[in-house]
């Protein structure tokens, strides 16, 4: 265990107009290590009259402020200003990052990493959006622009904080929208560091506000607030319909990554050795608390005694430590409501199912909430396991026979966010690919995420798309125009 000096509790205010602001009912809420289930923070909370406020702000930074005088060039000029705040600051980002989920270290940097990179895609592509002209039948001039959708919520998750944070305001700041954003609760102080470097890249007061507070008081006053024009939301499909169902009221905008259950499909003539290692990243990479968790594995039965034996014996191997040492390859899950949620799951597991490896709290812990990485094996598909969303370290392993047996069980899941095929066969692996429904698929390999690249999913994983240029599109209106060039009247009375 690590013997640095405890760092000092600190506490912070929400980021609204400009301002740091205390709350407006003196309101505030702890904030923890997970490793060590001790407070590192308190954060004032946003009471819906805060909620009010940063709507009123960002509303005001964009019906009469100065962003949308903010030439797109200047705004993606400002979105590299932030992007080199990030790499400045990675360290202390990353560390704080660590501190707060539970993740290693090594995946933390990777993370920050990631967000700079998503800062300077969408500084990139901020001058590129470009509408069309339309060759109507008449004489005229018609056209389309592009423009910001207006006042966006965007309300994230704990599980990568600050990228979920950059996947939301870069497109959305490139767009030329103004931001409300809602960190989750057990994990706001990334992008409370952040938010304070805003003022200094020329981000006008009100063009991103930061909000804090739990998703049942904070977020859904959020939802609800008339003067929001959308919400793009990370989390769970429970709190996913009831964004729906609530911002129906006033026919918001709303774009929605949800979980999923994704499956993660080995062939007997897969590469043994980088598919054992694929089965193993694809659900174990940041505890598991990762939407796309490959937490179905599916293995052909001609290999599946051995393939499970194997991956077995690797994830006896895997080191679970102090967030912070850097040979660490799983952290704690990010908090104890996780960890009762997971410890849940594994009850259910036991009895569902036969058990391979984990299944408990390791025991050289006596702080922290650290789960064994667990594999279920003999898992049928309709086992509570298979179809639940679990968002920890624990792998459901499905026997099948042939590519139909396959896709079927693959396919046979309410949700629809990634999968992966494992073959060396170019005809199989195409043929499945096609077949599988979910909006990203890997072949031999499992999760690797690029900016360049959509994210999202099908069915009960959501709808809308981020990254790339379709996470810019989820911000803009379409807005056509017709320049009649024909001087006589239209004569019709
Ligand atoms: P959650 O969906 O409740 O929370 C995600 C975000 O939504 C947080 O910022 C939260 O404050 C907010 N929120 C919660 N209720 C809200 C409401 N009524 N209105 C507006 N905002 C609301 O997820 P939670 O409770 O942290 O985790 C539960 C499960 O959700 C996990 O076990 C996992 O299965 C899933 N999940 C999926 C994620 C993903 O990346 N797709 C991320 C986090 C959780
Ligand atoms: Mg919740």
């Amino acid at each position: 265990m690590s013997s640095s000096p405890k760092p000092e509790v600190r506490s912070y205010r929400n980021y609204i107009g400009g301002q740091w602001v205390k709350s407006s009912t003196g309101e505030t809420f702890p904030v923890y290590d997970p490793s060590t289930e001790e407070v590192i923070a308190n954060v004032a909370a946003a009471s819906s009259a805060d909620v009010d406020r940063a709507v009123g702000a960002g509303r005001a930074a964009f019906d009469s402020g100065p962003w949308p005088q903010t030439t797109a060039q200047d705004r993606g000029r400002i979105l590299f200003g932030l992007a080199a705040k990030v790499r400045e600051n990675a360290a202390m980002l990353a560390e704080l990052e660590s501190r707060n989920t539970g993740k290693p270290i090594v995946e933390a940097e990777f993370d920050i990493a990631d967000v700079a990179t998503c800062f300077e895609y969408y500084g990139g592509l901020a001058n590129k959006v470009m509408g069309n002209v339309l060759p109507v039948p008449a004489n005229a001039l018609s056209f389309t622009l592009r423009e910001p959708v207006g006042v966006a919520g965007q309300i994230i998750p704990w599980n990568y904080p600050l990228l979920m944070a950059a996947w939301k305001l870069a497109p959305a700041l490139a767009a030329g929208c103004t931001c409300v954003l809602k960190p989750a609760e057990q994990t706001p102080l990334t992008a409370l560091e952040f938010a304070s470097w805003l003022e200094g890249v020329g981000v006008p007061p009100g063009v991103v506000n930061v909000i804090n507070g739990v998703g049942e008081t904070t977020g859904a006053a959020l939802v609800a607030h008339p003067n929001v024009d959308k919400i793009a939301f990370t989390g769970s499909a429970a709190v996913g319909k009831l964004i729906v169902k609530s911002g129906a009221d006033t026919l918001k905008r709303v774009s929605l990554e949800l979980g999923g259950k994704s499956p993660n499909v080995f062939f007997a003539d897969a590469d043994w050795e980088a598919a054992v290692d694929g089965a193993l990243f694809g659900v174990f990479i940041n505890q598991g608390e990762v939407c796309s968790a490959g937490s179905r594995i599916l293995v052909e039965r001609k290999i599946y005694s051995k393939f499970v034996e194997a991956m077995t014996e690797k994830t006896k191997r895997i080191k679970l430590g102090p967030p912070r040492e850097r040979d660490t390859k799983m952290g704690p899950l990010v908090s104890k409501e996780q960890y009762d949620r997971v410890t849940f799951y594994l009850e259910i597991g036991k009895k569902e199912a036969r058990l391979a490896v984990g299944g408990s709290r390791p025991k050289q812990f006596s702080k922290g909430y650290y789960i064994e990485p667990t594999i279920f094996y003999d898992v049928d598909n309709s086992a509570r396991i298979a179809r639940e969303e679990i968002f920890g370290p624990v792998a459901s392993v499905i026997p099948f026979d042939g590519e139909k047996d396959a896709i079927r069980i693959a396919n046979d899941t309410p949700y629809g966010l990634a999968a992966a095929i494992w073959t060396r066969d170019i005809y199989k692996a195409f043929r499945v690919v096609k077949s599988f429904r979910a909006g990203i698929i890997w072949v031999n390999h499992m999760q690797p995420t690029y900016v360049e690249a959509p994210w999202g999913g099908y069915k009960q994983s959501g709808f809308g798309r981020e990254l790339g240029p379709w996470g810019l599109e989820e911000y803009l209106e379409t807005k056509q125009v017709f320049v009649n060039l024909d001087e006589t009247p239209i004569g019709w009375y």
